[in-house]
């Protein structure tokens, strides 16, 4: 059964006979769940009409990278972020060689060239052009860059030739696409992870916290599961509903945390903490409400314990990988975390940023190395994150022991 519940797929459609599959494509992707938009060059119009895709995908078709009416509702570089996947079915033989040399020359070579989602392409054309010399190396220069190639079939063609180039139906193509965000890279790995704010209890009516969400955590929590992990998450209070498959424990206050990642931390591979943990908390919570005096008051606080560092500390840890945000000097701050910490990897981002639609970037930063990961969709970002958490984990199994 296929399944694309939440997804976002940007479909862009090339000049060939064949985009008037991309229609029954379409119909099928939104039955099964995701949401389309559809990106389409000039020629491709002349073969299926915008109106058409408009109506199937529930979207306004994108046609120009400079048409201000469209820039103004979802510009090119916002729906280059937006999607978690994009699709070029058909693609042509011209698209496929402007794409290999990075062109951006349209709308739709250009939210290829900007976008980090990854990129499908079912190519379409004639037998000979298909085999020629010029069209293969393309594809493999495509190949090389991680551009997955979905086909062509080989059959009859609509100009009478028989031979390889023909575009896979639309069916298979829909079902690459469900398989595609079947990620089975964390098959079998125990996850626990922290996630959400902590409540520090002044009293049984009053406490410290902060702003966090929780919405990070549990986006990489659904994540790691659909990539077959088996996950924990130990949560503070939050306002969000536990993902499939992903086994849920509520806390409150940082040591409530602690102690629970301690239950639960044996036979973990995997050690998250995406949790904003207050750093202090008050020295006794009282056992009644204050009640108001004429004068000042002065709360006490003392240090929580460091929930991370803890579990870096233990012998054997597991992969531990730490969140930052920071106001600001993001690597020199995330990088004295890193190696305070012990921490494997750590992900840091700018905590005054805020994202339309739902859009992130973050840093990553291990011993080896730092790189940017997006701006894109959480989910592109969360599928990044995990696989750079899959290679700290493949790294260490295959380390000799010492
Ligand atoms: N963390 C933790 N326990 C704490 C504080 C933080 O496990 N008591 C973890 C967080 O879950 C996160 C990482 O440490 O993965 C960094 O959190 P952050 O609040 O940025 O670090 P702090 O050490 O509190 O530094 P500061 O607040 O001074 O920036």
């Amino acid at each position: 059964m296929m399944s694309l519940n939440n997804k976002r797929i940007l479909l862009g459609i090339t000049g060939g006979i064949a985009a008037y599959k991309s229609a029954e494509l379409t119909r099928m992707l939104v039955k099964a769940g995701a949401e389309i938009h559809v990106a389409m060059t000039p020629s491709a119009t002349e073969f299926i009409t915008p109106l058409t895709m408009q109506a199937l995908s529930g979207h306004r078709v994108h046609l120009d990278l400079l048409d201000a009416d469209a820039e103004a509702g979802m510009g090119h570089i916002e729906l280059a972020r937006w999607a978690d996947l994009i699709v070029i079915a058909p693609a042509t033989a011209d698209f496929i060689a402007r794409v290999t040399h990075g062109q951006a020359d349209d709308l739709l070579t250009t939210v290829v060239l900007a976008s980090i989602a990854p990129i499908a392409i079912a190519p379409a054309m004639n037998q000979a052009m298909w085999g020629d010399d010029i069209t293969q190396t393309n594809l493999k220069a495509l190949k090389s860059r991680s551009i997955h190639i979905w086909g062509p079939a080989f059959g009859e063609q609509a100009c009478g030739d028989i031979g390889p180039g023909r575009m896979i139906e639309p069916q298979e193509i829909a079902e690459r696409c469900s398989g595609f965000f079947e990620n089975t890279r964390l098959n079998g790995i125990k996850i626990l992870m922290t996630g959400g704010p902590t409540r520090e209890a002044i009293d049984p009516v009053r406490f410290i916290s902060n702003h966090s969400s929780g919405k990070m955590a549990f986006a990489l929590a659904t994540e790691a599961a659909a990539a077959g992990a088996q996950v924990t998450l130990i949560s503070g209070p939050v306002h969000l509903t536990t993902p499939d498959r992903v086994s849920r424990i509520d806390v409150e206050s940082a040591e409530q945390m602690l102690s629970a990642v301690m239950d639960h931390i044996e036979g973990a591979d995997i050690f998250i903490g995406v949790a904003a943990v207050a750093d202090y908390r008050p020295v006794t919570a009282e056992k009644q409400k204050i009640k108001k005096t004429k004068n000042d008051m002065t709360l006490t606080l003392v240090k929580n314990p460091d929930i991370i560092s803890t579990v870096a500390t233990l012998s054997p840890a597991p992969i531990v990988v730490g969140f930052a945000a920071e106001t600001e000097n993001i690597d020199v701050n995330g990088r004295d975390k890193l190696e305070n910490k012990g921490l494997d990897l750590l992900f840091a981002n700018q905590a005054t940023e805020t994202f339309n639609n739902d859009e992130v970037s973050i840093i990553a930063l291990s011993s080896q190395s730092q790189q940017t990961l997006g701006p894109g969709s959480k989910l592109s970002v969360a599928r990044l994150m995990l696989d750079l958490i899959a290679d700290q984990l493949e790294r260490k199994t295959n380390q000799p022991e010492s």
